[in-house]
């Protein structure tokens, strides 16, 4: 059994002191929740701010990970402006996003998610691995394999056991911030091709083992939905994921359906 992971990506929003209000109202909401993992990304300059909020948190409520939302190839060296997966672990991040389709689109290649994917295993970091088709790509009738390519080049290199422990975002670009989501029949199939792919590269123990979330305009109406959906195993959320409300509600419709 794989244990549902829900992450919240904030993107550039929240301060260091919103972060750690949030994470201290967010502790209280959150105590019943056993068996579904949830995680946050803030902003680099949030991390520290909300990990000392975390360790506040009442000892019989299951911790939240946190996690960045980028991270460099290289372990240090003349990279102005970047963050090393040692940096994030200190930071005390056990998780990492990876190719986000805005990273992307930003010239974010294959090549550069990789390497950023070896470094953040390497690093002793999970990275989340993004992989989704654009509008075009899906009218197109494409987007099995654009995923199946952007897993293949996303986990390339990595041993079995790095893919067990990895996390694989089904995020379609179309959904992201728009409102719009796939379906949780179409977010189920493409978890399988996903899963196929994993299965292909790294085994099928690997397969059986690695997460696949759903991202896209994620909110508490329709997260039950999609984990109801077979073969998702959780969901990456931007938008909602910025109100403590909102994202309780789901983590906490996230363990009603998978129990
Ligand atoms: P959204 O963002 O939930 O606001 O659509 C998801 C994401 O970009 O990870």
């Amino acid at each position: 059994m794989r244990t549902p992971l829900i992450a919240g990506n904030w993107k550039m929003h929240k301060t260091a002191q919103e972060a750690a209000e949030f994470v201290e109202q967010l502790g209280l909401a959150l105590e019943d929740v056993k068996g579904t993992e949830v995680l946050l990304c803030p902003p680099f300059t949030a991390l520290h701010a909300a990990k000392q909020a975390l360790q506040r948190w009442p000892a019989k409520v299951q911790k939240a990970a946190l996690g960045a939302q980028n991270v460099h190839e290289a372990s240090h060296g003349a990279h102005t402006g970047e963050v090393s997966a040692p940096m994030l672990v200190e930071a005390g991040c056990t998780y990492v996003i990876i190719g986000h389709s805005e990273r992307r689109q930003a010239g974010e290649t294959d090549e550069q998610v990789n390497a950023k994917v070896r470094a953040a295993v390497a690093g002793g970091l999970r990275p989340i691995l993004c992989v989704g088709e654009s509008l075009a790509e899906r009218q197109a009738g494409r987007t099995e394999d654009v995923v199946t390519e952007q897993v293949e080049a996303g986990l390339r290199g990595l041993a079995p056991e790095e893919v067990a422990g990895a996390v694989v975002a089904y995020e379609p670009i179309w959904a992201i911030g728009t409102g719009e989501t796939a379906t949780p029949q179409e977010a189920s199939r493409v978890a399988r091709v996903i899963r196929q792919r994993v299965a292909a590269l790294a085994g099928p123990a690997a397969a059986e083992r690695v997460r696949i979330q759903y991202g896209g305009s994620v909110n508490e109406d329709n997260i039950a939905a999609f984990m109801a959906a077979d073969g998702v195993d959780g969901a990456l959320v931007g938008g909602a994921s910025l109100k403590v409300d909102s994202f309780a509600q789901i983590v906490l419709r996230t363990e009603a359906a998978k129990s």
